[in-house]
């Protein structure tokens, strides 16, 4: 029988207990060369890793470990469209979307490109006519505002990107997303739109989540009570694997772009998803967008696991979550571009690996995916960074910043790397009792106060940290960046040996809010769940003046 993975993941323990005599300013301080030792690259982006947790014989069974568990088999099986996303029967294909060469990628037996290549071409020329005006609204004027309503997958990519890019984008033609169900979402992000120049992009792989659809009609009845019924066609377009149901909301066929089972939500911004960012930014930077994330793809699959960047972080996340106990993980842009990037993890991440059976169904024996969050340097400094440096929680983070910035404001961008690797240098370091009484020995305080003080301003330090550093944030970097950190996912959940690809945890809450709703309605009697969500119906109608 193979080693079971609680057994692998367990010969990591001695490591540990190594490491645990040995903070990392101690070996910083006997190799000159850690930084060299520690940091790889793939194409512009280089990943600082030195300041973690970790000496040769920790990395060296950390790669073990991935060759134990045939990472490489694995990685392979998706390449080939094996169907590894074994509960939903499908293939994870969603790097086909990006592929720039010229061999056929087959899923089934079948050439998928074709088809790929196809809505691609779709996508080009209709964004293409939009942004130039010739595609325009029913009365004839040019489209300024497009709303694409669609959520998670089909909104966290393209905000994310959207944002991110904002370099690249016109002031003339705004993107504005809708996801929430609450209908201050639509109501706030209609307010000041002109329906004779608003395009609705309805997103949604499945074309049935109950949110989307929700939107999709509240929208449809703004734009036919302003315009008429007649004019939902010119003012709506369709992005999703279900072309009957796009089909029967009135979408015109050339303006539904399709995508396939093969393409998760959560990886599905290379897809049709990606039509919002690519009007906002244009074609050639959309394209520009996959090819980076390409050559995340090669780079991952043919680069050695020791200089492997997917690799490196994976198994990085794995011990700190296995052998550490860690539980969560910080991601820190130092770029308020990328302010949603968090955000777009944490689907990314926590739905792919927020499972506790095995591939087999069988309860996990170990932990598997940490809660993944952040926000921009330098807010989070002014937030949460207290506890990241002084808390009782060890945090790992990754620090993620440009070396150029797109405006030219010195000293703005200095400031922003000083800080960001002053950041790092401070979880690392830390500062001790001896510094911090010289400190306020210097400072002139007297005995008693230095006391009091000092275990105020103690910092424990040997707190791990990566830095990614690129050039700038392009349309190609930010592909390279968000295609590293699916491959780091599907690294993760191959050690885990869970299913990184289905997400049946989100459906108990959708099932019971379908049922509770005519509760809610007051057309269904409060009765039938438990006294909580019973009190909670009956104070919900009181405040909302309705009979019991
Ligand atoms: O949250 C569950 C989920 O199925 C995600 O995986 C998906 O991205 C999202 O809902 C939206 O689904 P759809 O694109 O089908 O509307």
């Amino acid at each position: 029988m193979a080693t079971s993975r609680k057994t692998l993941l367990n010969s990591l323990m001695k490591h540990k207990k190594r490491l645990d005599e040995q903070p990392m300013r101690v070996q910083f301080a006997l190799d000159p060369n850690r930084f060299k030792r520690y940091s790889a690259s793939a194409s512009d982006l280089l990943l600082d890793y030195s300041k973690n947790r970790i000496d040769e014989p920790t990395m060296a069974a950390l790669f073990d470990l991935a060759r134990a568990v045939d990472l490489e088999g694995h990685r392979k099986a998706m390449w080939a469209g094996k169907h590894i996303n074994v509960t939903e029967d499908r293939a994870v294909m969603h790097m086909a979307l990006r592929y720039q060469g010229d061999k056929p990628v087959k899923i089934d037996g079948r050439d998928v490109m074709p088809d790929v290549r196809a809505v691609l071409a779709a996508m080009k020329s209709f964004t293409g006519q939009v942004r130039d005006g010739s595609i325009r609204g029913s009365t004839g004027e040019a489209f300024t505002d497009i709303v694409n309503i669609g959520i998670g997958g089909s909104d966290l990519g393209p905000v994310m990107a959207t944002l991110a890019l904002a370099p690249y984008t016109r002031a003339d033609l705004r993107l504005h997303y809708v996801s929430n169900v609450d209908g201050a979402h639509l109501h706030d992000t209609l307010k000041g739109l002109d329906p004779k120049r608003t395009m609705f992009i309805i997103a949604s792989k499945t074309f049935t989540t109950d949110e989307t659809m929700t939107n999709a009609s509240s929208a449809r009845g703004w734009i036919a009570s302003a315009l008429g019924e007649a004019a939902v066609t010119d003012h709506f377009a369709a992005l999703s694997t279900n072309l009957a149901a796009c089909d029967a909301f009135g979408i015109k066929s050339d303006r539904i772009f399709g995508f396939w089972d093969w393409v998760g939500g959560r990886y599905s911004v290379w897809s049709a998803i990606g039509l919002p960012v690519a009007l906002a930014v244009g074609f050639d930077n959309f394209e520009a967008f996959l090819k980076g994330a390409y050559d995340m793809d090669q780079h991952f699959l043919k680069t050695k696991l020791e200089r492997n960047l997917p690799v490196i972080m994976g198994l990085l996340g794995v011990w700190y979550r296995n052998a550490w106990g860690f539980a969560t993980h910080a991601v820190l842009p130092y770029d308020q571009r990328l302010s949603r990037f968090p955000a777009y993890l944490q689907q990314q991440d926590m739905e792919s690996n927020g499972k506790s059976v095995d591939l087999e169904g069988k309860p996990l024996a170990i932990d598997s995916g940490p809660v993944i969050w952040g926000e921009p340097g330098t807010n989070g400094q002014h937030a949460f960074y207290q506890l990241i440096h002084q808390g009782t929680s060890v945090i790992p983070a990754d620090f993620l910043i440009a070396a150029n910035p797109h405006e030219q404001m010195a000293p703005h961008h200095e400031k922003l790397v000083a800080n960001v690797f002053a950041q790092s240098e401070a979880l690392m370091l830390g500062k001790s009792k001896e510094e911090v009484v010289a400190e306020l020995t210097a400072q002139g305080l007297d005995k008693a106060a230095i006391k009091a003080l000092t275990p105020h301003k103690m910092f424990p330090g040997n707190r791990p940290s990566n830095t990614l550093i690129y050039p700038k944030l392009t349309p190609e970097m930010l592909g390279s960046l968000v295609a590293l950190y699916e491959h780091k996912v599907f690294v993760q959940g191959t050690v885990w040996n869970v299913n990184s690809y289905d997400q049946w945890g989100v459906e108990l809450g959708k099932q019971l809010a379908k049922a509770l709703l005519p509760k809610v309605l007051g057309t269904a009697a409060n009765e039938g769940n438990d006294a909580s969500t019973k009190g909670l119906l009956a104070h919900y109608h009181k405040l909302r003046g309705m009979a019991e």
